[in-house]
């Protein structure tokens, strides 16, 4: 059930900062406009790869569901691995079944590329957080 790697999120303080290490040190160019995800707490900016993107993430707000993982990793650093699936209802319900927990009470919600995601509990996973999203019509 598991689909492509979609991409990797890092989580910094400032992504302003952050993109000038990943153009500086890696000359990563394709770099996209950052933009603000309110319900979900994050300030994200995409950086298209060959092969995925990274998503930098950075807190945005008092209740941003990033301040904890800043509070112990406080330079930032990787935050979850997201994956497509083809039916993330289907994908969901099969993960529940395995006893795994899915974050936001297993309610799917719209993620940064405009279509419905699902966080599985990082203690279900070997210590990943891992994001699941429905397939893209276009990848990037
Ligand atoms: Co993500």
């Amino acid at each position: 059930m598991i689909g492509r790697l979609n991409h990797v999120g890092v989580a910094t303080p400032s992504i302003a900062e952050a993109v000038l290490v990943w153009r500086d040190m890696l000359g990563a160019d394709a770099i996209r406009p950052t933009f603000d995800m309110v319900e979900q707490g994050v300030r994200v900016c995409f950086i298209d790869l060959p092969n995925g993107q990274i998503e930098l993430i950075e807190p945005l707000g008092e209740s941003s569901p990033l301040h904890g993982f800043l509070a112990r990793n406080p330079r930032g650093g990787q935050h979850h691995l997201c994956f497509e699936v083809e039916d993330i209802i289907a994908t969901r319900d099969a993960l529940m079944a395995k006893g795994a927990t899915i974050l936001n009470a297993g309610q799917p919600r719209i993620g940064a590329h405009g279509v419905p995601v699902i966080f599985v509990r990082p203690a279900d996973m070997g210590g990943v957080l891992i994001e699941l999203m429905a397939k893209p019509e276009e990848t990037h």
